[in-house]
């Protein structure tokens, strides 16, 4: 597969960084992660990665727009169109609602775009709760061993994707910066690839605001736990001490365990508490069937 003229219009022409050209390809618009100079010796590394079983999605044509480059320390990173393979599945999405406490809302329809967000997260999280041990490992190895072709992962949860049947992908990897310190690194990065920056609360103001209907609750908490054990089986299979894993479980089960109680109360917050409340019933009712209410 190459890039063509009409590719490079189509990517251009879009104000995302990512254009998604078909089943098996994106295009993305952007400064890759190493200069002008560095770059056929990336993309080179990403193919190695790959040939030795890697779970990630390489280049595989590009072409560099001449018309926007930047220059740091007499280097030149140029912005390029990229013909990308894509990878399948999602990354975690944990967008935050932001209200102003000093204005009005129309509580009903805050509260729905809370409890559609909250339910998309958990929905995801069921799905990575359900893959196998053999997936655990596997991210953890190919976390690990891009280290082995001089690249490492960047942990940021949009540089990774999940499907049920292809497990964790990797993309847009960095040149190695850590070496030799992987293991350490990845028992505290692990938790933000898998859960992202965990579940959003609505943010009212400074203060943040949970305000999860039981079983959405009940289930939220089952799925963290689920993966968190995965997740310790995998890091102690491939070397990681397990007081360590323990600790970092311990501090990052806030991203699956919520408080539930508004932090601070002041009367908006209370007013899409209530009207939450009554959202959730309502929708229980009307999808008693779906397998969050049932
Ligand atoms: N190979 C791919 N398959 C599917 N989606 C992709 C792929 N590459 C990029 N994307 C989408 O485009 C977004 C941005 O791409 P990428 O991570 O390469 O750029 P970035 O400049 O590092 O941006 P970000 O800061 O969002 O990570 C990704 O988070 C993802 O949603
Ligand atoms: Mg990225």
């Amino acid at each position: 597969m190459q890039l063509t003229d009409e590719m490079v219009e189509l990517a251009k022409g879009h104000s995302e960084i990512c254009t998604i050209y078909n089943d098996e390809y994106v295009l993305l618009k952007k400064q890759m992660p190493v200069d002008d100079a560095h770059l056929d010796e990336y993309i080179r590394l990403m193919e190695k990665a790959q040939e030795r079983g890697i779970n990630l999605a390489r280049i595989v044509d590009f072409r560099l727009l001449d018309e926007r480059c930047d220059t740091y320390g007499g280097r030149k990173f140029s912005q390029g169109i990229y013909l990308e393979e894509r990878a399948p599945g999602e990354c975690i999405n944990d967008e935050a609602i932001w209200l102003k406490p000093d204005k009005d809302y129309d509580y009903e329809e805050i509260a729905k775009r809370y409890l559609h967000n909250v339910i998309s997260y958990i929905t995801e999280l069921e799905k990575r709760a359900k893959a196998s041990d053999e997936v655990y490992d596997k991210l953890v190895k190919d976390y690990l061993g891009l280290e082995s072709v001089g690249l490492e992962a960047d942990p940021k949860p949009s540089n990774f994707f999940f499907s049920e049947s292809k497990g964790y992908t990797i993309i847009d990897p960095i040149p190695l910066a850590r070496k030799g310190k992987m293991k350490e690194a990845i028992v505290g990065e692990i938790w933000l690839v898998i859960f992202g920056f965990g579940l959003k609360p609505l943010m009212v103001g400074y203060s943040n605001y949970h305000f999860l209907p039981e079983d959405l609750n009940a289930k939220l908490v089952s799925y963290g736990n689920a993966i968190a054990a995965k997740v310790k089986r995998a890091l102690i299979k491939n070397g990681v001490d397990e007081d360590l894993v323990n600790q970092e479980i311990a501090k990052n089960q806030w991203r699956y365990i919520v408080d539930n109680q508004p932090t601070e109360v002041v009367d908006l917050g209370i007013r899409i508490a209530v009207t939450l409340q009554e959202v959730a019933k309502n929708e229980q009712k009307q999808v008693s069937h779906s397998c969050f209410f049932d």
